[in-house]
């Protein structure tokens, strides 16, 4: 068991937990049906009583919005439709004053073709810039270079026909990749990084940060043994010529040696990998990311045994020192709530809010918002426009949040960018704040309750044999013991358990102080932390 750190002494994005604001669609203020960043100012206060320490923004720089945002155009402004910089210095300034860091996207591996430093090198092969992006000839049939593939449907590939050559990119052909084995692409995105931390940005979350080198040589891809035909067209190769390079390494810990150059910052990377790659980008010396986000839960079957399983491999798997994290919900992957389901959307709040790492939570997961069906004639993400059908399209998992059962869910005055879900009069912060047995108040409290104990924000993770539909685990700091016991099924169970104490919370919200010796009864789709004597 690893020594758990000492309080005082833990930055503040171990202790903390992180809220993932996907800005077009937290608050309009100005009326155009987008969010934007004094929207984001006006609602800081939610934040605060909620109890999250840190916010992290997609992206909010120009951009023709193709990717809406991860298409980037200038990486030291913001795009007029969210504001100004000096919205976003307000917006820093406010944050603070409440006791709450800011994070921002960073998206290194591409630009938007709108960029200057693209536009400057498709100027021609000898433009200055030229270099800057990847491109190669044609091959000797005149087709793609290779047989690489874009994440976003089709080859990676897009002809420049006044060149000649294509360009690599591993999302839209809209999006070219950089080339980060050329060293003035380094330096000007590290120059951005600077930009931002001196503007006061307390970290940033690096954008599919294991794509970011390729193979020199260019080789193809090699074929899937386990593809199906129907299933996602991009996984019918094995990326290893394009991703998770080991070089690439080296890429990340420059990226942290710019980050450590500014006191207490931290260094997320966004990466989709097996556990025991995810853990390399701790970096060898624990000189990666610092959190190399885990969304390992998004993926994993939702039983007590597969999540037992998964919580066990994960913390083996982990690098002396290499702090862990977890997360529930993002801008990409369906809504929590369609995933397990109403009943176990309790569960899974405590699950994230008391296993050993860095929670973040996905706006609106805290309510209960749900997946929302888009109408054809509404669909905004290019992903599902490029590959339809397969239920990749994004726009349902970023609905506007919702705020209170009025016009728009007090989100805009005009109709939003996407449709507001239609139980927004239910499902609202306003209702839930109401109501003592609300998710809100159950996320709320969990919050407190974390943030109080150093057993849950810190401590060791225990873990504890069970069967069935129980997951059963402890947590440990100086002083403090818990007990977590989950129920992720629809039958009540007696947990055996050798513990005496007291019922902390309970998913059901009415079992508070209740006293427990030598057994804990579950009802269905309960968890519950126990205090032990
Ligand atoms: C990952 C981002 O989370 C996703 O939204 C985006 O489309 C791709 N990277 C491309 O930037």
């Amino acid at each position: 068991m690893e020594h758990p750190p000492e309080r005082s002494s833990a930055p503040w994005w171990q202790r903390g937990t992180i809220y993932q604001i996907y800005p077009r669609s937290f608050q309009d203020t100005n009326g155009d049906g987008i969010g934007d960043l004094a929207g984001i100012v006006r609602r800081l206060d939610y934040l605060v009583e909620l109890g999250v320490d840190a916010v992290w923004l997609s992206p909010f720089y120009p951009s023709p919005m193709a990717d809406f945002g991860y298409d980037v155009a200038d990486y030291v402004d913001v795009d007029p439709i969210f504001g100004t910089l000096a919205d976003f210095d307000a917006l820093v300034a406010a944050a603070h004053d409440k006791g709450l860091k800011v994070l921002v996207d960073l998206v290194p591996n591409h630009t938007s073709d709108a960029h200057p430093w693209f536009q400057e090198a498709r100027t021609g092969r000898d433009s200055a810039k030229r270099d800057w992006y990847i491109w190669r000839d044609p091959a000797p049939d005149g087709g793609p270079p290779n047989n690489w593939l874009s994440e976003f449907g089709g080859s990676a590939w897009a002809e420049d026909a006044a060149s000649g050559q294509y360009y690599y990119h591993a999302f839209l052909d809209r999006q070219p990749d950089l080339n980060w084995r050329n060293p003035a692409v380094a330096e000007a995105i590290f120059e951005v990084m600077r930009f931002w931390m001196r503007r006061g940005v307390d970290g940033f979350r690096v954008d599919v940060i294991w794509h970011m080198l390729k193979d020199p040589e260019f080789r193809d891809n090699p074929p899937n043994p386990d593809y199906r035909a129907g299933r996602n067209p991009y996984q019918s190769l094995l990326p290893v010529h394009t991703t998770d390079l080991a070089e690439v390494q080296e890429v990340v810990a420059r990226l942290r040696r710019v980050v450590d150059e500014f006191p207490d910052r931290v260094l997320i990377g966004e990466i989709y990998l097996p556990l025991e790659r995810l853990v390399a980008y701790y970096g060898r010396t624990l000189d990666g990311a610092h959190l190399p986000f885990n969304f390992a839960l998004l993926e994993t079957p939702w039983t007590a045994r597969d999540i037992a399983d998964l919580v066990a491999r994960y913390e083996a798997a982990l690098p002396a020192g290499g702090w862990p994290n977890w997360v529930l919900g993002n801008h990409d992957r369906p809504r929590i709530l369609k995933r397990v389901g109403p009943d176990q959307a309790r569960v899974a709040a405590m699950l994230l809010l008391t296993l050993r790492g860095t929670p973040t939570l996905y706006y609106g997961d805290e309510i209960g918002m749900a997946q929302v069906e888009i109408p054809p004639e509404r669909v905004q993400d290019p992903y599902e426009k490029n590959v339809p059908g397969l239920g990749l399209g994004r726009d349902g998992v970023r609905t506007p949040m919702q705020w209170d059962a009025g016009p728009q869910a007090g989100f805009s005055e005009v109709e939003p960018w996407l449709p507001v879900s239609p139980d927004f009069t239910e499902v609202n912060v306003a209702a839930e704040t109401r109501e003592g047995e609300s998710l809100l108040t159950l996320y709320r409290r969990l919050l407190a309750l974390r943030r109080g104990s150093a057993a849950l924000s810190l401590g060791a993770y225990v873990p504890m044999a069970a069967e069935g539909d129980l997951f059963l685990y402890g947590r440990a700091a100086e002083g403090e013991s818990l007990v977590v016991a989950l129920n992720l099924g629809g039958d009540p169970i007696l947990v055996a358990a050798p513990v005496e104490g007291q019922i902390l919370l309970s998913t059901s919200g009415d079992r508070e102080a209740e006293r427990v010796a030598s057994e804990i009864s579950l009802r269905p789709h309960e968890g519950v932390i126990v205090r032990l004597r």
